[in-house]
């Protein structure tokens, strides 16, 4: 997604985990008089002339919402900003973390207080734009995962076909010949069964990143396929409920689910030490839900707020994007359930 997808006249920033701009939009680079200087290692608190050494520190007040501790993520504070030209202006600054492909960066948003009508100097980005923002750059992971996907499967899988059939070639001359050594008959066999396995690792991965088979089959086949993978490679056993109705569920509510499923999936082998679980998805008249319970030692409530890891917080990010909900609770020794609702809103793509 390009910066400029949101409202033009917004100067927007993008900056890396600490704090160093990495890319900006128009309305940046005229507000910032960004033109023309190079940027490097250039860091959104250098607009602020912290005191030296004051830098990091500034930072860390700035992405983490201080001095105003009550104040949520992207919440505006007003600030004087330097520009590379020496002169300042009164500004609105909002910091909005962002994190793609597993790297945390922050979305900065700018306002000129001094350039602002009153009327406009309060209409910063609303919830339903921030959402609207966090939307562009789901589609955005999405349609890189597609790509990857298609690489993978396209690129990377016909060369492996194309050395396993040079492989199966040699073997066969290899076998035909006149007092063959058994040690490279023995090579050639373990080569052709690594590509074979090269291959569906591969294939799997393909799949993983992008699940042509939610397009090709609809959400219940693919999770169905997804339980059935889980099964051979975890050993717990899965029962799966879902109604036929739920076939209709497409698009992104569709993508959203397959995904939580995953995750959700995952944490059971990884962390829950079940034997069992069960995946239930119904429709209500309104909510599409995602139930997800296991018979493992059952998440304890710090571990719920998974604020070392990224798992549920992703989960809880992606279910609010569509405007649902999630839960996960656990009862120490009596398992896990996890429940994500997602509104329906047919015939949205
Ligand atoms: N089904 C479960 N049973 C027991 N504990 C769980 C379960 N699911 C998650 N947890 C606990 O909750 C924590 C947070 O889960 P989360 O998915 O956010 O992180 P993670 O799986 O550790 O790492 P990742 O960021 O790779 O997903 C886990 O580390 C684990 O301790
Ligand atoms: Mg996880």
């Amino acid at each position: 997604m390009s910066p400029d997808a949101v409202p033009a006249k917004e100067a927007i920033v993008m900056v890396d985990e600490h704090g160093v701009i990495e890319a900006f939009n128009q309305a940046a680079r005229a507000l910032l008089a960004l033109t023309g200087s190079p940027l490097s290692g250039l860091r959104i608190v250098d607009l602020l002339r912290p005191a030296p050494g004051q830098e990091a520190d500034m930072w860390v007040r700035l992405r983490d919402g201080l001095p105003d501790p009550g104040a949520p993520a992207g919440e505006r504070r007003e600030l004087r900003l330097w520009r590379a030209n020496g002169t300042s202006f009164p500004a609105r600054l909002a910091i909005v973390p962002v994190s793609v492909a597993g790297r945390s960066s922050y979305t900065c948003f700018i306002q000129d207080l001094a350039q602002a009508r009153p009327q406009e100097a309060r209409s910063f980005l609303s919830q339903g734009q921030l959402r609207e923002l966090a939307g562009h750059i789901e589609a955005a992971r999405e349609g890189e995962r597609t790509h990857i996907a298609r690489e993978l499967h396209d690129e990377l899988g016909q060369q492996l076909a194309a050395i396993g059939m040079d492989v199966a070639w040699l073997t066969r001359r290899v076998q035909r010949q006149e007092g063959n050594a058994p040690e490279v008959l023995l090579r050639l066999v373990a080569m052709a069964q690594l590509v074979d396995e090269t291959s569906a690792a591969v294939r799997r991965l393909a799949t993983e990143l992008r699940p042509a088979i939610l397009d090709n089959l609809g959400l219940v086949e693919a999770i169905r396929w997804q339980i059935a993978e889980f099964t051979r490679r975890s050993g717990v056993r899965v029962k799966l409920s879902a109604p036929a109705e739920v076939e209709r569920v497409a698009g992104v509510q569709a993508t959203a689910l397959f995904r939580i499923l995953q995750e959700l999936l995952t944490n059971v082998g990884r962390h829950a030490a079940a034997t069992r679980a069960t995946v239930h998805l119904r429709e209500t008249r309104s909510q599409i839900v995602l139930t997800v319970r296991d018979n493992g030692r059952g998440i304890r409530d710090q571990e719920a707020a998974g604020l070392d890891s990224f798992g549920l917080v992703g989960i809880t990010e992606r279910v609010a994007l569509l405007g649902g909900r999630f839960e996960i609770s656990g009862r120490p020794g009596h398992g896990t359930k996890a429940t994500a609702s997602l509104p329906l809103h047919r015939g949205l793509p």
